[in-house]
């Protein structure tokens, strides 16, 4: 169904449908000129996720964004996040609670060691997966580690106010 009303602009949607997948296109124009009206309606024609990259968001919150949209198109969305409360770890599929360094040679390694496992004993992982206990039993870890680090920390008497 066409959303858009575009007129004219037969040739420019002519030269992005010739394009061949993956791609990247560079539109620019005057301000007004209708480079986004023509973005979305060749978008209009194909499965999409349109994502306004805003340049006065902070980049923390533009991924938050960007990985609501990719759930919200029905994608898996797998986040490494050392915060299991924000926002990207709670929306995400599956979320990773670690530093990203640490947490992609791992993640390579583990992908390359379950390649050679049949489909159906990777469906069942995938069927018993609960993210909301992973994030849980995280949020439960880092209380315990910080409750044993705040214990063993000297103490110089003070004040409790
Ligand atoms: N070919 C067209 N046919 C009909 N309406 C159009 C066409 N091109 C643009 N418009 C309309 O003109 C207005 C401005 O277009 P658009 O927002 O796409 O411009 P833009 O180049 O992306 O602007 P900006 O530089 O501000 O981002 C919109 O209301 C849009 O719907
Ligand atoms: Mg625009």
């Amino acid at each position: 169904m066409a959303v858009i009303k575009l007129y004219g602009r037969e040739r420019e949607l002519g030269l992005l449908r010739r394009l061949r997948e993956p791609f990247l296109a560079v539109v620019y124009g005057r301000r007004r000129v209708g480079k986004t009206a023509l973005v979305l309606k060749f978008l209009e024609e194909r499965p999409h996720l349109y994502f306004f990259v805003n340049p006065r968001k902070p980049p923390r919150l533009l991924l938050e964004e960007y990985g609501e949209a990719l759930r919200r198109l029905g994608k898996t969305v797998i986040a490494i996040d050392l915060n299991p409360l924000s926002r990207t770890a709670q929306a995400a599929s599956v979320t990773i609670v670690d530093n990203v360094t640490r947490a992609m040679p791992k993640l390579v390694e583990t992908v390359t060691r379950l390649k050679s496992w049949d489909r159906e004993r990777l469906l069942g992982i995938l069927r018993s997966y609960d993210n909301e206990a992973v994030l849980a039993d995280a949020v439960s870890h880092i209380a315990k580690r910080l409750t044993e680090i705040a214990a063993s920390l000297p103490r110089r008497g003070g004040v409790v106010v």
